[in-house]
Protein backbone atom coordinates (compact mmCIF):
# COMPACT_ATOMS: atom_id res chain seq x y z
CA UNK A 1 0.00 0.00 0.00
CA UNK A 2 1.22 3.31 -0.63
CA UNK A 3 1.17 6.05 2.04
CA UNK A 4 -1.26 7.79 -0.04
CA UNK A 5 -3.76 4.49 0.05
CA UNK A 6 -3.10 4.63 4.17
CA UNK A 7 -3.66 7.92 4.45
CA UNK A 8 -6.76 7.51 2.72
CA UNK A 9 -7.87 4.54 4.65
CA UNK A 10 -6.56 6.31 7.95
CA UNK A 11 -10.28 7.64 8.66
CA UNK A 12 -11.05 8.70 12.44
CA UNK A 13 -13.03 5.22 14.12
CA UNK A 14 -15.23 5.91 16.87
CA UNK A 15 -16.82 2.40 17.28
CA UNK A 16 -14.54 -0.68 17.63
CA UNK A 17 -15.13 -4.05 18.57
CA UNK A 18 -13.99 -3.86 21.86
CA UNK A 19 -13.20 -7.33 22.50
CA UNK A 20 -10.27 -7.54 20.28
CA UNK A 21 -7.67 -6.30 22.54
CA UNK A 22 -4.31 -4.72 22.11
CA UNK A 23 -1.30 -5.68 23.88
CA UNK A 24 1.24 -3.42 25.37
CA UNK A 25 3.88 -4.22 23.22
CA UNK A 26 1.46 -3.09 20.36
CA UNK A 27 1.12 -0.06 21.47
CA UNK A 28 4.84 -0.06 21.86
CA UNK A 29 5.14 -0.65 18.17
CA UNK A 30 2.58 1.93 17.69
CA UNK A 31 4.50 4.62 20.12
CA UNK A 32 7.78 4.10 17.95
CA UNK A 33 6.53 5.79 15.00
CA UNK A 34 5.60 8.40 17.28
CA UNK A 35 9.83 8.19 18.55
CA UNK A 36 10.75 8.54 14.87
CA UNK A 37 8.95 11.35 14.10
CA UNK A 38 10.56 15.25 13.45
CA UNK A 39 10.24 17.58 16.44
CA UNK A 40 11.38 21.23 16.84
CA UNK A 41 15.27 21.74 17.81
CA UNK A 42 14.76 17.56 18.14
CA UNK A 43 13.86 18.36 22.05
CA UNK A 44 11.70 15.02 22.28
CA UNK A 45 10.21 16.29 25.28
CA UNK A 46 7.01 14.60 25.01
CA UNK A 47 5.82 11.30 26.74
CA UNK A 48 3.60 9.09 25.47
CA UNK A 49 1.64 7.06 28.25
CA UNK A 50 0.14 3.54 26.71
CA UNK A 51 -3.20 2.34 28.02
CA UNK A 52 -4.21 -1.13 27.37
CA UNK A 53 -5.68 -2.83 30.57
CA UNK A 54 -9.95 -3.05 30.24
CA UNK A 55 -10.17 -1.96 33.57
CA UNK A 56 -8.07 1.73 33.28
CA UNK A 57 -9.92 1.91 29.53
CA UNK A 58 -12.93 1.81 31.33
CA UNK A 59 -11.63 4.42 33.87
CA UNK A 60 -10.64 6.85 31.20
CA UNK A 61 -13.51 6.42 28.67
CA UNK A 62 -16.54 8.76 30.96
CA UNK A 63 -13.78 11.91 30.26
CA UNK A 64 -13.63 11.66 26.61
CA UNK A 65 -16.18 13.67 24.04
CA UNK A 66 -17.58 12.12 20.97
CA UNK A 67 -17.42 13.33 17.34
CA UNK A 68 -19.33 17.04 17.89
CA UNK A 69 -21.00 16.90 14.66
CA UNK A 70 -23.24 14.04 15.62
CA UNK A 71 -25.82 15.41 18.44
CA UNK A 72 -28.22 12.65 18.74
CA UNK A 73 -25.09 10.16 19.29
CA UNK A 74 -23.47 9.58 23.03
CA UNK A 75 -20.43 7.98 21.93
CA UNK A 76 -19.42 4.50 21.23
CA UNK A 77 -21.85 2.44 23.35
CA UNK A 78 -20.42 -0.74 25.91
CA UNK A 79 -18.89 -3.48 23.35
CA UNK A 80 -17.92 -0.79 21.00
CA UNK A 81 -15.34 1.20 23.27
CA UNK A 82 -12.02 1.57 22.49
CA UNK A 83 -9.77 -1.38 23.18
CA UNK A 84 -6.42 0.81 24.03
CA UNK A 85 -5.41 4.56 24.34
CA UNK A 86 -2.34 5.97 24.04
CA UNK A 87 -2.07 9.87 25.55
CA UNK A 88 0.56 12.15 24.48
CA UNK A 89 2.03 14.02 27.64
CA UNK A 90 2.95 17.65 26.96
CA UNK A 91 5.57 19.64 29.15
CA UNK A 92 2.90 22.40 31.50
CA UNK A 93 6.01 25.11 31.01
CA UNK A 94 7.26 25.98 27.60
CA UNK A 95 4.91 24.62 25.15
CA UNK A 96 6.08 26.99 22.32
CA UNK A 97 6.94 23.57 19.98
CA UNK A 98 4.70 20.74 21.07
CA UNK A 99 1.44 21.29 20.01
CA UNK A 100 3.10 20.77 15.99
CA UNK A 101 5.10 17.62 17.48
CA UNK A 102 2.13 16.47 18.89
CA UNK A 103 0.01 16.50 15.96
CA UNK A 104 2.82 15.07 13.65
CA UNK A 105 3.13 12.27 16.34
CA UNK A 106 -0.50 11.50 16.27
CA UNK A 107 -0.22 11.77 12.96
CA UNK A 108 2.61 9.22 12.35
CA UNK A 109 1.13 6.99 15.47
CA UNK A 110 -2.18 6.81 13.96
CA UNK A 111 -1.06 5.89 10.42
CA UNK A 112 0.88 3.02 12.14
CA UNK A 113 -2.12 1.82 13.87
CA UNK A 114 -4.08 1.83 10.35
CA UNK A 115 -1.27 -0.48 8.74
CA UNK A 116 -1.62 -2.74 11.44
CA UNK A 117 -5.30 -3.29 10.79
CA UNK A 118 -6.22 -0.96 14.13
CA UNK A 119 -8.68 2.44 14.06
CA UNK A 120 -7.93 5.41 15.83
CA UNK A 121 -9.43 8.70 16.88
CA UNK A 122 -6.98 11.54 18.07
CA UNK A 123 -9.47 12.98 20.77
CA UNK A 124 -8.31 16.37 21.67
CA UNK A 125 -11.87 17.26 23.87
CA UNK A 126 -11.96 15.14 27.20
CA UNK A 127 -10.86 16.32 30.81
CA UNK A 128 -6.65 16.62 31.04
CA UNK A 129 -7.56 16.60 35.05
CA UNK A 130 -9.38 13.11 35.68
CA UNK A 131 -7.22 11.69 32.50
CA UNK A 132 -3.92 12.51 34.83
CA UNK A 133 -5.31 10.68 37.69
CA UNK A 134 -6.63 8.05 36.39
CA UNK A 135 -3.55 6.81 33.62
CA UNK A 136 -1.04 9.21 35.62
CA UNK A 137 1.17 11.76 34.28
CA UNK A 138 4.94 12.70 34.34
CA UNK A 139 6.04 15.24 37.17
CA UNK A 140 5.39 18.93 35.15
CA UNK A 141 3.23 17.35 32.09
CA UNK A 142 -0.28 17.10 31.36
CA UNK A 143 -2.25 15.14 29.15
CA UNK A 144 -2.19 17.43 25.58
CA UNK A 145 -4.27 14.51 23.26
CA UNK A 146 -5.96 10.99 23.68
CA UNK A 147 -5.35 8.36 21.19
CA UNK A 148 -8.37 5.95 21.37
CA UNK A 149 -7.61 2.58 19.52
CA UNK A 150 -9.21 -0.64 18.37
CA UNK A 151 -10.17 -3.22 15.86
CA UNK A 152 -12.74 -1.19 13.28
CA UNK A 153 -16.73 -1.57 14.13
CA UNK A 154 -17.84 1.02 11.73
CA UNK A 155 -17.68 1.46 8.27
CA UNK A 156 -16.12 5.08 7.06
CA UNK A 157 -15.79 6.60 4.16
CA UNK A 158 -14.97 9.74 2.21
CA UNK A 159 -16.45 11.95 -0.11
CA UNK A 160 -16.39 15.39 -1.60
CA UNK A 161 -17.56 18.02 0.38
CA UNK A 162 -20.56 19.90 -1.74
CA UNK A 163 -23.03 20.52 1.37
CA UNK A 164 -20.51 22.00 3.80
CA UNK A 165 -17.68 19.76 5.62
CA UNK A 166 -19.46 18.40 8.90
CA UNK A 167 -19.35 14.53 8.85
CA UNK A 168 -22.66 12.34 9.58
CA UNK A 169 -24.26 9.01 9.30
CA UNK A 170 -26.47 7.48 6.25
CA UNK A 171 -29.35 5.54 6.86
CA UNK A 172 -27.10 2.00 6.51
CA UNK A 173 -24.91 3.80 9.70
CA UNK A 174 -21.89 4.31 7.69
CA UNK A 175 -20.14 7.94 8.55
CA UNK A 176 -19.30 9.70 5.73
CA UNK A 177 -16.83 12.23 5.67
CA UNK A 178 -16.89 15.16 3.05
CA UNK A 179 -13.33 16.26 1.80
CA UNK A 180 -12.54 19.17 -0.07
CA UNK A 181 -11.33 18.97 -3.44
CA UNK A 182 -7.61 19.72 -3.70
CA UNK A 183 -8.30 22.58 -6.56
CA UNK A 184 -10.02 24.66 -3.80
CA UNK A 185 -7.04 23.88 -1.23
CA UNK A 186 -4.34 24.99 -3.04
CA UNK A 187 -3.99 28.72 -3.83
CA UNK A 188 -2.09 28.86 -7.16
C1 LIG B 1 -6.58 17.88 16.55
C2 LIG B 1 -7.77 16.96 16.45
C3 LIG B 1 -8.67 16.89 17.50
C4 LIG B 1 -9.77 16.03 17.44
N1 LIG B 1 -10.61 15.91 18.52
C5 LIG B 1 -11.66 15.06 18.45
C6 LIG B 1 -12.48 14.87 19.60
O1 LIG B 1 -12.28 15.46 20.66
N2 LIG B 1 -13.52 13.98 19.49
C7 LIG B 1 -13.77 13.28 18.33
O2 LIG B 1 -14.73 12.49 18.28
N3 LIG B 1 -13.00 13.45 17.22
C8 LIG B 1 -11.95 14.31 17.26
N4 LIG B 1 -11.12 14.47 16.18
C9 LIG B 1 -11.41 13.72 14.93
C10 LIG B 1 -11.95 14.67 13.84
O3 LIG B 1 -13.31 14.94 14.09
C11 LIG B 1 -11.75 14.01 12.46
O4 LIG B 1 -10.37 13.98 12.19
C12 LIG B 1 -12.47 14.78 11.36
O5 LIG B 1 -13.87 14.67 11.53
C13 LIG B 1 -12.11 14.28 9.96
O6 LIG B 1 -12.35 12.88 9.86
P1 LIG B 1 -11.14 11.94 9.44
O7 LIG B 1 -10.18 11.88 10.61
O8 LIG B 1 -11.76 10.61 9.15
O9 LIG B 1 -10.49 12.56 8.24
C14 LIG B 1 -10.00 15.28 16.25
C15 LIG B 1 -9.08 15.35 15.20
C16 LIG B 1 -7.96 16.15 15.30
C17 LIG B 1 -6.97 16.18 14.17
Amino acid sequence: MTLLELAGKNRSTRRFRQNVRLSRKQLMEIIEAARLAPCGANLQLLRFTPVWEEELCSRIFPHLNWAGYLKEWDGPAEGERPAAYIIIQMPVEERRHFPVDAGIAAAYMTLAARESGFGSCMIMSFGPGPVSHEAGSPEGYSPFMVIALGAPGEEVVLEEARDGIEYYRDGRDVHHVPKIDIKDLVTR
